[in-house]
């Protein structure tokens, strides 16, 4: 793809430049564009001093360049030998100011682009993106040129994928098994009070019926999976600031289902007094008010591993403690899901079991198949369900806006599917994944031989198993297995309404 990139500078020095033999700069601008902007670049490439002019105590460059040795990193150059040669004369590097900075490229896309962070003007036609921007020293020194060429590539990659269903690859899928039931298991439970809609949107208070049946999934879990293979309980946090996000990736695409979270700008209750004022005399919370006073610092969990990682962050284990499996069940994960009534399949706030371990890659994808074939054992021959595995888009690219796989066959997601008898559609209620080196990386932590370490999560739905167990057998616990039913034990009784 052909790019180019323009830039016109204004260098301001700290005393006039009339003392200085032009040849002298003539030369400086022949070693740059000869040697010092071309460095790195392949023959014929690099950038170019295009035109110069020297007034007062200004230099005026414009520069030309490629794909190497951009127009901002030559500035960059550029300016230390500058700095060299003025130092001679007593005169210092004041700073510089960006008059204009444009990139050319070829654009055969179909699709308009709309707006891009520091770019004032936008122009696409005839095959050709032209980008005015809008930027200062400092924003070229933090390579925000190169960050929007990344942008573009990036809007190129998700456009192809644009349209195109994600990735999905069966792998297995269990026997037939008999369903005792046609409805839809929310409805049901509503009508029973096992459970209500709560104040909030995709929120559920769940009764004492429900919840013993989800505490007895946990039971099961214990049973077959944390006890038999070593792993032991966490707590993890359930606010989540950027800084993990932006390391987890979630900073890339989590903006259209996060819960944000927002704290005071300050405790002084004198700045609080108007709001709790109108309050008290309109019974309406001002909200307005209310977000004139607050600023956001993160989100609530949301895919429940990634603030675990802050507890190993910047540290180095020994190998021998490997592999590591832990657990968390403290608390919800928030997703602002798309509108319209869903029941317990689609929350906004829901329940889950989140899986992790961690070790040296085999040792990962090992304990993958480990944790696959208890899974199986417990879908078959204690909930007795119908359900498949699909191969799919790993969860930590599809959070990040990604579609596709990822490169290694080795990393991904398998995700859980349950048949729902009363829907016809299949409900996704866990997933199994090899998350590959991206989150050791991400939070920088190492092993001792300085092998990579590599790690798995597993995330079970409480409220997802209990959609698919209940809609395939039915509330009545005749109809669930022997074991189930002593798992779950008697179904409590607790409240009656008039
Ligand atoms: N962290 C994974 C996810 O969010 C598994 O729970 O899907
Ligand atoms: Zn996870």
């Amino acid at each position: 793809m052909v790019m180019q990139f323009l830039l016109i500078a204004n260098i301001k020095c700290s005393g006039s430049l009339s003392g200085i033999n032009s040849g002298d700069i003539a030369d400086f601008v022949t070693y740059c564009n000869t040697n010092l902007l071309k460095k790195g670049a392949p023959s014929g490439g690099g950038a170019v001093i295009d035109q110069w002019n020297v007034a007062g105590e200004k230099i005026k460059l414009k520069l030309v360049s490629d794909r190497y040795v951009r127009v901002h990193d030559a500035l960059l150059r550029l300016k230390n030998e500058l700095t060299k040669l003025l130092g001679k004369h007593r005169i210092g590097l004041r700073g510089v100011e960006i008059e204009d900075y444009r990139i050319l490229m070829d654009w055969d896309e179909d699709w308009q682009l709309k707006k891009l962070p520091f770019v004032k003007t936008l122009k696409q036609e005839r095959g050709t993106l032209t980008l005015a921007l809008d930027v200062d020293e400092s924003a070229l020194a933090n390579r925000i040129p190169d960050r929007i060429v990344r942008l573009l590539e990036d809007k190129k990659e998700a456009a192809k994928w644009k349209g195109k269903s994600e990735h999905w690859e069966l792998l297995f899928e269990s026997e037939k098994k008999p369903f005792y039931f046609d409805k839809d298991p929310t409805e049901e439970m509503a009508n029973r009070c096992w459970i209500r809609h709560a104040a909030g949107r995709g929120q559920f208070v769940y009764g004492p019926q429900i919840t013993k049946i989800f505490r007895a999934f946990e039971r099961i879990l214990f049973d077959e999976i944390f006890t038999p293979l070593g792993y032991e309980e966490m707590i993890f946090p359930k606010f989540v600031s950027w800084d993990v996000w932006k390391r987890s990736g979630h900073a890339k695409g989590i903006y259209p289902e996060a819960y944000y979270v927002c704290t005071p700008k300050t405790r002084d209750p004198d700045y609080w007094e108007e709001v709790i004022d109108y309050y008290k005399v309109t019974n309406e919370v001002p909200v307005d008010m209310i977000m004139k006073r607050i600023e956001n610092v993160g989100g609530m969990c949301y895919a429940q591993c990634p603030p675990s990682w802050v507890f190993l962050q910047g540290k180095t284990m020994p190998d021998d403690i490997l592999p590591v499996k832990v657990f968390d069940r403290s608390g919800t994960s928030h997703r602002y899901e798309s509108g319209g009534l869903h029941g317990i399949e689609r929350l906004d706030e829901f329940h889950r079991v989140e899986i992790l371990w961690m070790g040296k890659k085999e040792q990962v994808i090992e304990h993958s198949k480990q944790l696959r074939a208890k899974y199986r054992h417990i879908f078959d021959e204690i909930l007795d369900i119908e359900w498949r595995e699909a191969w799919v888009t790993p969860w930590f690219m599809a959070q990040e806006g990604k579609a596709g796989l990822a490169e290694l066959r080795e990393v991904g997601t398998i995700d859980y599917e349950g048949v729902l008898p009363y829907s016809a559609k299949m409900l996704e209620f866990q997933n199994v994944s090899v998350n590959g080196d991206k989150y050791p990386k991400g939070f920088s932590v190492k092993l001792q031989s300085g092998e990579q370490l590599w790690s798995g999560c597993s995330g079970v739905g409480l409220q997802r198993w209990a959609a698919v167990f209940l809609a395939q057998k039915g509330l009545d616990p005749d109809n669930w297995s022997e074991k189930f039913r002593s798992a779950v034990g008697e179904l409590p009784e607790v409240f009656r309404f008039l």
